[in-house]
């Protein structure tokens, strides 16, 4: 019996996963992304990690069929390449063909998010749905799309990044990570509700959030709206008026059944999905929104190990 490795590289750590054929997430290991140092400290720690989770040499090591990785970043997945990612330190890197030299084992790379969509899609809040989008609001906001059970790649690999679809009116917006003006990922993420909050407090607006001490959290502001802080409440409500509209042009272009929202944001429930869902029913003709759902991702943080594992899994 085979068995398959699937690899979680996100802006802060590492997070290695073993599955067998059935799917199944027999072991997992994590540890420091260490961005600052460069592509490659950062690729010979995936291997570093990969060798700690099963050592070259054993039986089991020779059982493993093949290493799937999910990068947050805009890859061109045929090719294997990391062209560019806002919050990781790659310029068009040939990441597929430098694992392969480290592991001696097959290595494919896709989307962090596009990976979780598919570990969602499989065994998650997508279970019996053909056609589903997925948003992952964290650092970034990261897209994922999965049409008659199939990962949607596009041309190049860019099909789903739906963070940088940009949205916000001209007059509002500011620059994202990649560049452009007024990205989803500005106001959506966990970086964007962030950055909202610390300008009101800059601003001197008159808010509890002011009145946290340490490091000011997306979580600090969530439950500042829930508690009814009209600064917070303002900012949330934002978040969530941007992903309904995103969702709108989505629902037009591929008419999903469910959408599915994971990532540390989404933690934030039906507070911000019954917003969300408003937002969407408002813009979307009925036609688009009929039965179609907004429901929260189940696996949490073992989705993108468990998709990344699927790209050898499920080929
Ligand atoms: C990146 C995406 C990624 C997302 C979530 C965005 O900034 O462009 O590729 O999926 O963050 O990590
Ligand atoms: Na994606
Ligand atoms: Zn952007």
């Amino acid at each position: 019996d085979s068995l398959f490795v699937g690899v979680d590289l996100g802006g802060t750590s590492i997070k290695v996963g073993l599955c067998n054929e059935e799917g199944d997430l027999l072991r997992t290991y994590e540890g420091p992304t260490q961005a600052s140092d460069g592509a490659d400290a950062v690729l010979s720690n995936i291997a570093a990690y990969v060798r700690e989770l099963v050592p070259p040499g054993t039986e089991e090591w020779e059982k493993v069929v093949g290493v799937g990785i999910g990068i947050a970043g805009f890859l061109n997945i045929p090719e294997g390449i990391i062209n560019f990612s806002p919050n990781l330190p790659f310029k068009d890197v040939p990441a597929k063909f430098i694992m392969e030299e480290k592991l001696g084992k097959p290595v494919k790379i896709n989307n962090d998010a596009n990976v979780a969509a598919l570990g969602e899609a499989w065994g998650g809040a997508g279970r019996g749905v053909q056609n589903c989008v997925c948003y992952t609001l964290g650092t970034g906001v990261g897209g994922g799309v999965v049409l008659n059970d199939r990962l949607i790649e596009g041309a190049s690999g860019m099909a789903g990044e739906l963070g940088h679809i940009t949205i916000v009116p001209d007059l509002e917006a500011i620059q994202c990570g990649c560049g452009r003006m007024g990205c989803l990922e500005t106001v959506s993420s966990a970086t964007g509700i962030i950055r909202m909050a610390k300008d009101a407090v800059a601003r001197g607006d008159k808010t509890s959030l002011a009145l946290v001490e340490g490091e000011l959290t997306a979580k600090h502001v969530i439950d500042a709206a829930k508690e009814g802080d009209e600064v917070a409440v303002r900012i949330v409500s934002r978040a969530a008026f941007y992903l309904g509209k995103s969702m709108a042009v989505v629902a037009l272009v591929v008419n999903p059944q469910r959408f599915i929202l994971g990532g540390g944001v989404s933690k934030a429930g039906e507070y911000l999905f019954s917003q969300i869902r408003e937002v969407f029913r408002k813009l979307t003709p009925a036609n688009a929104t009929e039965g179609v759902e907004i429901v929260a991702a189940e696996l949490g943080n073992n989705a993108g190990v468990v998709g990344a594992a699927g790209l050898f899994l499920r080929a």
